[in-house]
């Protein structure tokens, strides 16, 4: 076996039951089959189901390095599978993420979302997923600044010798489709005044400067709206971190989300509300389609395959993460994003609680200026 893995993370949201709320537990069990029979045949090594909200999201591990066709096809073929059971059952939205008729070669721009990295497995590999529903990738700048920059939110950028170091950061401008890589602590203020403008640029990957360690974090920035030409939904993003050991600790990565932070998404992806972290079973949208939900499961890699709480022997697919936000330690915070996003949703249709024009997923504006533009007089 070679050393290096890559872990991948494709998400699409292909139906759900009772508006954009859940899939049918036949589209995760149909998903899990397409997957199991990817390990039967050699594709990938190990996998995992998972959910948030309305999108489905499969965990992958393999030796196939990013981008790989075989990898991608499997994911594909699961989502297809998946797509056959919403449609079947007349669910809500079906297929919704699916944007092209045939595969060919490459999930990306068909519509699903994809993070994935690879790396040397270290003695100890721990990694952390985030899985957001109702929201898009600039929901991952804040927190991950915090945790590879901000010294107050991680103790190890002044204690632990190697993240003293500091961090590479891989920024993109999602609506040019170019990227930047910058580097911190050194240019710190630089990254932060493009990342601050959460419309245009979000973060793609952060590296460690020890090339030994190599990716310590990768976001997936494909934008769907603009992928498919027109808004057809918020990305819903997913994000990899592997954490420990020159890398921010577990505690560390997940300490930002103790503020229950604004973010665009939520109702008709037109609205900001408070991010609300949860379990994968509290992960339905339940108020105003939101608020805009983030899910942390966590899992070892472990020669070449996930290691979770079950028994080490148990088959591929069946695995059981830590499920990091379920506790009662985040009750607090879930309360503050439902006050919070009850206070935004105080406005109605007014700023700040709608999102500036251009970020709109609905928007009736050029249709009622267009009904009005003979009776649009100039003000004396
Ligand atoms: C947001 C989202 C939902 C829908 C809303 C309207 O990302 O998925 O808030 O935008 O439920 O959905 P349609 O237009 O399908 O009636
Ligand atoms: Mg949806
Ligand atoms: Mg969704």
């Amino acid at each position: 076996m070679s050393d290096r893995v890559t872990v991948s993370v494709i998400k699409a949201d292909v139906g759900s039951v009772a508006g954009h709320t859940c899939p049918h537990p036949n589209m995760m069990r149909a998903c899990y089959e397409v997957l199991k029979n990817g390990v039967a045949d050699g594709t990938i090594n190990d996998f995992y189901v998972t959910r948030v909200g309305d999108d489905i999201n499969l965990f992958m591990i393999h030796e196939r390095g990013e981008n790989n066709s075989g990898v991608h096809g499997l994911a594909w073929d699961a989502f297809m599978d998946a797509t056959k059971l919403a449609k079947k059952m007349k669910l809500y939205a079906a297929g919704q993420d699916i944007l092209t008729d045939a595969f060919s070669g490459n999930i990306k721009g068909a519509g699903p979302g994809t993070a994935e990295m690879e790396f040397v497995e270290r003695g100890a590999e721990p990694l952390l997923f985030f899985m957001a529903d109702k929201t898009e990738p600039s929901a991952y700048s804040l927190p991950l600044t915090r945790i590879f920059m901000d010294p107050f939110t991680t103790t190890g950028l002044v204690i632990d010798p190697r993240a003293h170091e500091g961090y590479i950061f891989e920024i993109h401008d999602v609506v040019n489709s170019k990227k930047v890589i910058m580097a911190s602590p050194e240019e710190g203020y630089d990254i932060l005044s493009l990342l601050g403008d959460t419309t245009r640029y979000a973060i793609k990957r952060v590296m460690s400067k020890n090339e030994k360690l190599g990716v310590g974090a990768v976001v997936s920035t494909d934008k769907l709206n603009l992928t498919a030409g027109k808004y057809v939904g918020k990305d819903d993003p997913v994000m990899i971190v592997r954490a420990q050991s020159g890398f921010p600790a577990v505690g560390e990565v997940l300490q930002p989300f103790m503020f229950p932070m604004l973010v665009p998404g939520w109702m008709r992806g037109s609205h900001y509300g408070a991010l609300y972290p949860c379990s994968v079973a509290d992960s339905d949208p339940s108020y105003f389609d939101g608020p805009p939900r983030m899910v942390s499961l966590g899992m070892q890699v472990s020669n070449g395959k996930f290691q979770g709480l079950e028994d080490p022997d148990s088959p591929p697919g069946e695995h059981r993460p830590i499920d990091y936000f379920a506790g009662s330690v985040w009750n607090n915070v879930r309360q503050k994003a439902v006050e919070m996003s009850i206070y935004m949703r105080g406005h109605g249709p007014f700023m700040p609680a709608i999102l500036a024009p251009e970020e709109m997923e609905y928007t009736t504006r050029p249709a009622v200026l267009e009904k009005l533009t003979k009776r649009f007089e100039d003000i004396e």
